[in-house]
């Protein structure tokens, strides 16, 4: 039991898939996973442990944002020693090149966050994905029949989700930052941290230029996709 996941030790998988919201941690154990029972419902961000293909995998909820995620990861690394998170979210498109449903993995993440600056003391960090991770993620993608388009690159894991000066995100994109999220510099830091494996995929749920957004149910189906990249890319393209 950690401060933030009531689960006992061994109770969660070396493999943990994190979406953000608890609740789509739930329809990912009950859609993907056999024999999944919840580990915690620690204000309400629930985490289930199951089997995919034999394998054991947890699936835990982040919540939004980095002061989230960093709990949550710190914990699984520190308390449950999980050796691989997925970060499986949505994000907003940037760039014309990337539309909605579109799956952008992340291989490393910009941000406004405070967090890395306080950790070094003013130097800036460059978090990134774990390259093993990211390379499987890349092939399992290029593999699959391509029912949306796969782009690798930038995001930035923004604090605020309504940005008071979007000026400065345009920048970014001229600097090569195809999409924005919440979360990914905080779980590629942590990762780090504690010497472990971490990858952050989403699928793009709203484009910020176009307004386009996608409805409930194709957020299900593209959101379905990435979870199976997910699996791949960490238990090996054919596991079993
Ligand atoms: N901003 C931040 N995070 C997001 C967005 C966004 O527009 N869309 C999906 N996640």
């Amino acid at each position: 039991m950690s401060t933030h996941i009531s689960a006992a030790p061994g109770d969660v998988a070396p493999l943990v898939l994190m979406p953000g919201d608890p609740l789509r941690a739930r329809w990912i154990a009950e859609t993907f996973l056999d024999d999944a029972r919840c580990y915690s419902e620690v204000r309400g961000m629930h985490g289930f442990t199951g089997t995919w293909r034999g394998h054991p995998v947890s699936v835990q909820g982040s919540g939004m944002g980095q002061p989230s995620m960093a709990i949550y990861a710190t914990e699984l690394f520190a308390e449950y020693d999980v050796a691989t998170v997925v970060r499986v979210g949505s994000c907003g498109a940037l760039t014309e090149q990337v539309g909605v449903r579109d799956v952008v993995i992340a291989s490393g993440a910009c941000t406004d966050s405070a967090m890395n600056r306080v950790r070094f003391e003013g130097l800036d960090y460059a978090p990134v994905a774990d390259f093993g991770l990211l390379r499987a993620a890349v092939e399992v993608a290029e593999q699959r029949p391509a029912a949306h388009a796969v782009h690798v690159g930038l995001v930035f894991s923004g604090d605020s989700f309504y940005a008071a000066r979007g000026e400065l995100v345009t920048r970014m994109v001229e600097h090569g930052v195809l999409a924005i999220e919440m979360e990914a510099s905080a779980l590629y830091t942590t990762a780090a941290r504690h010497r472990r494996r971490a990858l952050a995929i989403c699928t793009v749920s709203d484009h910020i230029l176009t307004g386009e957004e996608t409805s409930a149910r194709e957020r299900e189906q593209t959101f379905g996709e990435m979870v199976e990249i997910a699996l791949r890319a960490a238990l090996g393209p054919d596991p079993g």
